[in-house]
């Protein structure tokens, strides 16, 4: 069932409502052009749940380039074409003035993890993440939801925040789908020219060989700027509970910026 009006969908969110009468409520949130990323999240969730939700909303407010905002891509037919595939049972399309209806007066913020890495070179864009995500858990009432380790420091502020916040559902990690040649599967490699896509893997190669071979960020750095990227940053960082230090990358080829990131564990599985 797809929900174009907002109000449809809170309707029928009370028909829901008796939390043991009427089973769990499993949700992702996406911004769509979905791809089999996601779908592994909703597959998760179908197994997990007696209600699978799915949103798609291309959130204006975590976008700090207008032209990135502008260009994200948007394929909703397939889109639901997938849902309908994975199991899901509703499809929810809110519209901008559905979810700021306060003009973006109300965020919510952190303070200090969410400065570093992407947040160092996209000021705002945790604000408008998470900004949109209680919004959206309001909106849905999950009794959990399924994030990417892909966003890893998105997944560590969601968590931090329903943990902050005393909310009521379990954030659900999910691993980082890849393509076969080892790169990140995102909404964004549509973007890339050939000769672009062809490059991109270089992101997870690095990531794997400096791991496995104890070469440093500074190295990687190196490397990934020879091979024609534009490195925002490649960082170790503890995270996680047992916190574990994984290496993150962001970096951009021509206008499209990647972001990755790895565990030593997770490198000697990695296949690129
Ligand atoms: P989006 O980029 O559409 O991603 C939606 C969810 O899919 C996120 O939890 C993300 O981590 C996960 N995902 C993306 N690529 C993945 C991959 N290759 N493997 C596994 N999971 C992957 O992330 C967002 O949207 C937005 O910030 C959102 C949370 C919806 C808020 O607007």
């Amino acid at each position: 069932m797809v929900f174009h009006k907002l109000k449809d969908w809170q309707l029928h969110r009370r028909t829901l409502e008796h939390r043991e009468a009427n089973g769990t409520v499993g949700f992702v949130p996406t911004m769509g052009a979905l791809h089999q990323g996601h779908r592994s999240l909703l597959e998760r969730a179908r197994q997990e749940n007696d209600h699978v939700v799915l949103s798609i909303f291309v959130n204006p407010t975590q976008f700090n380039n207008p032209n990135d905002f502008a260009k994200y891509p948007s394929t909703l037919e397939s889109d639901l074409k997938i849902a309908e595939e994975a199991g899901v049972d509703f499809v929810i399309l809110p519209t901008r003035e559905d979810i700021y209806p306060d003009d973006y007066r109300y965020r919510v913020m952190e303070t200090t993890f969410s400065k570093s890495l992407c947040g160092a070179h996209r000021p705002g864009h945790f604000d408008g993440v998470l900004t949109i995500v209680m919004k959206l858990f309001g909106l849905v009432r999950p009794h959990r939801a399924y994030f990417g380790q892909k966003d890893y420091q998105q997944l560590e502020l969601i968590r931090g925040m329903t943990k902050s916040f005393y909310l009521n559902l379990e954030i659900v990690p999910c691993p980082t789908l890849r393509e076969t040649d080892g790169l990140a599967m995102s909404s964004r490699n549509l973007r890339l020219t050939p000769a672009q896509r062809k490059n991109a893997p270089q992101i997870a190669r690095l990531l794997k060989s400096s791991l496995l071979e104890n070469k440093t960020t500074d190295w990687v750095k190196a490397e990934l700027s020879k091979s024609g990227f534009l490195v925002d940053y490649v960082e170790d960082v503890a995270v996680g509970q047992p916190p574990e230090t994984r290496r993150f990358v962001a970096a951009s080829l021509g206008e499209i910026r990647l972001i990755d990131n790895l565990s030593p564990s997770e490198a000697k599985d990695l296949e690129v």
